[in-house]
C-alpha cells in the first residue's frame, strides 16, 4: 500500500470499466495501469477515465512494483490462470464471479494463495446491491427471526449474452455465469447446504446458438440441519418486466416474519408479525442509481464493485479476510458442480462428497 493508498490494476476492460470507476472515486484507490488485448478497448477507456496509460501485456501490470492489487473481469475460463499469474506475482486478487468454471485447477489455486500469503476475493456483486444488502442488514438484526427457508432466483432473458464468442465456447454455462448470483445468495444464508437436485431444460432458444446448456431450471438445495433452498434460474426466454419480478430476488421466511430483497430495482419488502400484528414495510432507494449504475442503460455494475472493493480494503486495513474468499467461492462452486450432476443424473447430489474428490 503507497501512501496509505492500495494500487489496483484492471485486466479486462468490458466489464472491467465499472471497476475503473469505483477506483476513480474511491479514498482508498488509486489507479495503477489497465490492460486488455483488445488495444482499440484500451484507448477507448484511456480515453473515456482520461488515463494517461495502459497495457496489453498483463506481465506489465504483474512486474510494476507500485501495483498491489489486481481487479480480474476476463472471461470466465481464463480466472483461475490469471488469479494464480497475480499470486505469484506477490498481488492481492479482486476477482468477478465465478472465480472458477469447475474444480479441477481448485487445490492449486488454492495452494498457490495461501503459499503467497495473499487475499483472493471473489466479486459477488449482488450481495453489494443496496436492497440486498439491506435486506442482509435487517437479518442481522434478526428482524425475521429464525432462518426456515430461502427463495432465491436469477431470471433474465440474456439470450444477448450468447453474442460473445466465449460464451459458446467450452466452460461457459448458464449455471456458472448467470445462477452463481441466485446460488451465492442462498450459500450466503445457507452456508452449510450439502444437498442439492433439481431439473433442467435445454430450450430450442438456446439451441439455435449451438449451445447445449440448460437455460432453465428450479433446484433445492439442503443444509446440514435441514434447512433448504429453492435456486432457480432463466435465461433463453422472455421474463416478466423487472417491477414485476426481480431478475435477481432473495426471498427469506423466517420464524417471525419475511423479506425480500433483488436486483435490480431499489426496492425492499418485508412483513413482520408480532403479539399486535402485521407490520408491513416496503423501502425504495431511488436516490441510489446513479451510484449504481454510471453508464449508458443498467448493463454495468459499477456501484457494486464501489462497495466492494472499499469492503475489501477496510478488511485489509483491519487484517481480516475478506469473503466470499476462496474456501466459500469454492463451495459455491461445489453446489454448481452438484446441480450439474443432479441434471445428469436425475438424483439429489452430495456437495461435501464432490468438494472431497477434489481434495477441498
Ligand atoms: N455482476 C457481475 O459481477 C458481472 C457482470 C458482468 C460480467 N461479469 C464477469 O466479468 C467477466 C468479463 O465479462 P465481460 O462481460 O466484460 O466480457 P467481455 O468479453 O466484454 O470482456 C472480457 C475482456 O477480457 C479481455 N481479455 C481476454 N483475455 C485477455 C487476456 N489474456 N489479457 C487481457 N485481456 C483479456 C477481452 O479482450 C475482453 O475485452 C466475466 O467473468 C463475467 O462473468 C461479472
Amino acid at each position: 500500500m503507497k501512501n496509505q493508498k492500495l494500487v489496483l490494476g484492471v485486466l479486462g476492460l468490458g466489464e472491467g470499466r465499472s471497476i475503473i470507476s469505483a477506483v476513480q472515486q474511491s479514498e482508498y484507490y488509486e489507479l495503477g495501469n489497465i490492460c486488455d488485448l483488445n488495444e482499440e478497448l484500451c484507448r477507448q477507456r484511456m480515453e473515456e477515465f482520461g488515463l494517461d496509460k495502459y497495457t496489453v501485456r498483463y506481465e506489465d501490470m504483474l512486474e510494476d512494483k507500485e501495483i498491489d492489487v489486481i481487479g480480474i473481469y476476463t472471461p470466465d475460463q481464463l480466472h483461475a490462470k490469471h488469479i494464480m499469474q497475480a499470486l505469484r506475482a506477490g498481488k492481492h486478487v479482486i476477482c468477478t464471479k465465478p472465480v472458477i468454471v469447475g474444480l479441477d485447477e481448485a487445490k492449486e489455486l488454492k495452494e498457490c494463495q495461501k503459499n503467497s500469503g495473499k487475499h483472493v476475493f471473489v466479486g459477488q456483486s449482488t450481495r453489494f446491491f443496496e436492497s440486498v444488502k439491506y435486506q442482509r442488514e435487517m437479518y442481522e438484526q434478526q428482524n425475521i427471526g429464525e432462518l426456515i427457508t430461502v427463495e432465491a432466483h436469477y431470471k433474465n432473458d440474456s439470450r444477448w449474452f450468447l453474442e460473445r464468442d466465449w460464451s459458446r465456447q467450452p466452460g461457459f454455462s448458464w449455471m456458472y455465469n448467470f445462477m452463481i448470483h441466485a446460488v451465492d445468495l442462498a450459500a450466503w444464508y445457507l452456508p452449510e447446504i450439502d444437498e442439492v437436485f433439481g431439473y433442467g431444460a435445454v430450450s430450442p432458444n438456446t439451441r439455435e446458438y449451438g449451445l447445449n446448456a440448460e437455460d432453465t431450471m428450479t433446484f433445492v438445495a439442503r443444509d446440514t440441519k435441514g434447512r433448504f433452498a429453492t435456486i432457480e434460474g432463466a435465461y433463453g426466454s422472455p421474463c416478466l418486466d423487472g417491477n414485476v419480478e426481480f431478475p435477481i430476488e432473495c426471498t427469506l421466511r423466517g420464524t417471525k416474519g419475511i423479506s425480500r430483497g433483488g436486483y435490480s430495482k431499489f426496492k425492499y419488502y418485508e412483513r413482520t408479525v408480532d403479539e399486535e400484528g402485521r407490520h408491513d414495510r416496503a423501502e425504495t432507494f431511488d436516490e441510489k442509481h446513479d451510484y449504481y449504475f454510471r453508464f449508458e442503460k443498467e448493463n454495468h455494475h459499477a456501484g457494486e464493485y464501489q462497495n466492494y472493493i472499499e469492503y475489501f480494503a477496510r478488511k485489509l486495513m483491519k487484517g481480516e479476510t475478506p469473503k466470499p474468499d476462496l474456501e466459500e467461492a469454492f463451495h459455491t462452486i461445489g453446489i454448481l458442480e452438484a446441480m450439474k450432476r443432479s441434471l445428469e443424473s436425475g438424483l439429489p447430489v452430495k456437495v461435501g462428497s464432490i468438494l472431497r474428490e477434489y481434495g477441498l
